[in-house]
């Protein structure tokens, strides 16, 4: 598939470059939009989604100040191409934010972005969850384009339309469901991220096997050989249940497979873990409650570790966390009244979602400390 730049919004800038490679997932829903994944693609495909719009807030953290420039000069050169500023944000979840919102709105405002214009995010899951955030309530809304630069942003955040910013109540609680334009996935990105969140957006890739393609797990033994693969895959995966669940009404609980144990181990460690190795230790977690709740077999139970474990991530925790964790599970915002719903698996890529009771929430625990 290739994505052709039609020269600059306004066309005819003789700069026209096609996009070779690129694989493009189509998300569904009232506002349908394309996930662009490939090599060097961040410029062309980025223009394409600009088309026509005169103005560009690119917002992206300050450590990634050096690349954001360059792509907001090469989107701004030629005729009718637009004016791209640049607006610099706080590093990860400190730029998940209502004073940093308002500090961008304010910046909006001065640059006078109208309707026609657009926010473009250029950063890891917070950069765009924000930049969303902040374009869903600008004027009520104006276009959204992502760029994410991490793995896990590439995979999970900007796709769906979850955006959000955080209080001190909780995480992602004030937010907007606002679809993107367009997410571009330059894979050329990865190169500089560091391990850590390379296994953390790993780990979200081998949520996506287990709960609805499992090629991705044996994809897993040489993700560098592989990123373009396991990248489109994943997307595809998120893609397809966001499309038939568009404001996460139902179906779109499977992606949170992990995540119940995941999200308390991120709190008891007071954030200080990366998502990815959180989940990580909550898939292994669901894994055995699956097995002995619902027949998982054995040999997709012992995958998890394997899998996780190969990709350095950790696959076990601590014994004497048990009440912490269970309070932080019934706290989280996604616990519903009475018992806690679990996604589990009845075999690879065949979830539900399940009520389990506290003696088997303990019971399936003490295997993941053993
Ligand atoms: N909206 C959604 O549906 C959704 C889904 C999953 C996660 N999220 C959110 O995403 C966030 C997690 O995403 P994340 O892990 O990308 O976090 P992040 O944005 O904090 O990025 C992680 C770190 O990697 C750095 N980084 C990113 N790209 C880089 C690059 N190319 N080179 C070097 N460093 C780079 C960032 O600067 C940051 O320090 C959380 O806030 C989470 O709530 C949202």
């Amino acid at each position: 598939m290739s994505w052709h730049d039609p020269g600059g919004p306004g066309g005819g800038s003789g700069r026209g470059s096609v996009v070779t490679d690129a694989q493009v997932v189509h998300v569904g829903g009232t506002r349908p939009y394309d996930v662009v994944i490939g090599s060097g693609i961040t410029v062309p495909a980025t223009r394409r989604l600009l088309g026509g719009t005169r103005l560009v807030a690119l917002v992206h953290p300050q450590c990634l100040h050096a690349a954001a420039r360059d792509v907001a000069a090469a989107l701004g050169e030629g005729p009718g191409a637009p004016r791209v500023e640049l607006l610099a944000v706080p590093d990860g979840e400190p730029g998940k934010d209502l004073a940093v919102a308002a500090r961008l709105w304010d910046q909006l405002s001065r640059l006078r972005l109208g309707r026609d214009d657009a926010v473009v995010g250029f950063g890891g899951g917070a950069t765009t969850d924000l930049a969303g955030f902040v374009a869903a309530a600008w004027l009520r809304g104006v276009r959204v384009v992502h760029l994410p630069t991490s793995l896990l942003g590439m995979v999970d955040a900007a796709i769906g339309g979850k955006t959000a910013v955080n209080l001190p109540a909780g995480k992602n609680l004030v937010g907007a469901f606002h679809p993107p334009a367009g997410v571009v996935c330059d894979l050329d990105r990865l190169a500089s991220l560091p391990p850590e969140e390379r296994s953390s957006g790993l780990a979200e890739v081998a949520k996506c096997g287990f709960v609805a393609d499992p090629a991705l797990l044996g994809m897993l033994d040489r993700p560098e050989e592989q990123l373009a693969g396991l990248v489109a895959r994943a997307v595809a995966v998120k893609a397809r249940v966001v499309s038939a669940d568009p404001r996460e009404s139902g179906p779109r609980e499977i992606l949170n497979y992990g995540h119940t144990l995941g999200h308390a181990i991120e709190r008891v460690e007071g954030f200080r873990w990366r998502h990815g190795a959180a989940i990580s230790v909550g898939m292994v977690y669901a894994a055995g409650l699956s097995h002995r709740l619902l027949g998982l077999p054995e040999p997709d139970l012992k995958r998890h570790a394997a899998v996780l474990g190969a990709l350095g991530l950790p696959v076990s925790y601590r014994p004497d966390a048990w009440p912490a964790l269970l309070a932080a599970m019934r706290s989280d915002k996604k616990a519903r009244a009475g018992s806690l719903r679990l996604v589990l698996l009845r075999r690879l890529a065949d979830p539900v979602v399940l009520p389990v009771d506290e003696a088997d929430l303990a019971a399936g625990y003490a295997d993941v400390c053993s």
